[in-house]
């Protein structure tokens, strides 16, 4: 199956192309960058030389001749790919934030207008797959939502309110440097940032109240030292006390047969480069804390969009996925 990457450059478009790299049904014969067209990928991606002979390319869009083009660009721009892409036929998974809000909610959290809307399935395979299965176009969830919603899922109808609090690394900014990813700024320290307010927490609040709506989410992101990784602890505070051994068998039914979820202590370096969520909880009567970690390009971005693709093209959904992660 012939793939692009449209945003090929930036930090998901190259995980895009490392994972793919041992996908056995997929290729990338289209890579594109607007600023690097013309020049070989191994210019921003130097760990991928010798993997690849893919040039960046600045194609126009009704030249571009693929089956599934991932979307690896900002939102608002993936806006302007998604449906000129599936008129032509080519499936389309799309890693922005464009199609995961409904269109209010979007105009309202990220201040534009939208001006391709339509409803997308939210990709959070564990949680949805059986709806999108035949979908031609998949919204790929937030980094944060993924990590806080896998934590929180299986307790959630029982929960009366969820507190997420996140460690991310910096990659989940993306390449653009800028005075908040600054080294002397990073390095040695520990930032909050958007206590209240960051636009994750409406995914989150959505995904949440798709399974007990009378459940209320908040969320404070901080920005730590590492390139990359998620770690997630929800304060889940329930309506009744639950025993460990009781909320165990909440988590074990949820996630026994997802091969991407694993009940065990979360730590960041175990997941790093991966596309596993490794989440555990513990029960203090009537507050639960459950803690998750993912990589923010693995499972939080380019990971579970090859695991989207794998789904909406009848493949193994492990497929170029298999890598562990890269502890230490
Ligand atoms: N980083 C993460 O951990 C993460 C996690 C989940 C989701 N995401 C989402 O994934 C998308 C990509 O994130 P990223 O971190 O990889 O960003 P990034 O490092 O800033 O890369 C952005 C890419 O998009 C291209 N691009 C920018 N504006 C464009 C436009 N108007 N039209 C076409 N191409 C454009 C850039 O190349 P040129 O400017 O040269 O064209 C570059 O290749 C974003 O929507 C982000 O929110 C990221």
């Amino acid at each position: 199956m012939k793939i692009a990457i449209i945003g090929a450059s930036g930090y998901a478009g190259g995980d895009l192309i490392r994972l793919l790299l041992s996908h056995s049904r997929a290729e990338v014969t289209c890579a594109t960058s607007r600023k690097l067209a013309g020049r070989p990928v191994e210019t921003v991606h130097p760990h991928l030389k010798g993997y690849t002979r893919l040039n960046f390319e600045n194609p126009a869009l009704d030249a571009i001749d693929v089956d599934l083009a991932f979307l690896a660009v900002p939102h608002t721009a993936a806006m302007t790919y998604a449906r000129p892409l599936l008129d032509r036929g080519i499936k389309v998974v799309d890693l922005s934030a464009d199609y995961r809000l409904p269109r209010e909610m979007f105009e309202q959290v990220y201040g534009v207008v939208h001006t391709d809307y339509f409803e997308a399935p939210y990709g959070i395979p564990e949680l949805h797959r059986d709806e999108y299965r035949s979908a031609d176009f998949v919204s790929n969830p937030g980094c944060f939502p993924t990590g806080a919603t896998l934590a929180a899922a299986p307790l959630a109808p029982y929960a009366h309110t969820i507190i997420f609090d996140s460690k991310t690394g910096v990659s989940g900014a993306g390449d653009n440097p800028s005075a908040t990813t600054h080294y002397p700024n990073v390095g040695d320290n520990v930032t909050p940032y958007k206590w209240t307010s960051h636009r994750h927490l409406a995914e989150m609040r959505r995904e949440i109240a798709r399974i007990n709506p009378d459940t209320t989410c908040y969320f404070t992101p901080h920005l730590v030292p590492v390139n990359r990784g998620i770690l997630t602890t929800a304060h889940i505070l329930l309506r009744e006390p639950m025993e460990q051994e009781d909320v165990e068998e909440m988590y074990r039914r949820s996630y026994d047969s997802e091969y991407f979820i694993r009940y065990q202590t979360p730590v960041l370096a175990a997941v790093r480069g991966s596309n596993f969520c490794d989440l555990k909880a513990e029960s203090a009567g009537d507050r639960v804390v459950a803690i998750s970690a993912i990589d923010n390009l693995g499972k939080g971005a380019s990971g579970q969009a090859i695991q989207n693709m794998n789904i909406i093209c009848g493949f193994d959904e492990r497929d170029g996925l298999r890598a562990p992660g890269l502890l230490p």
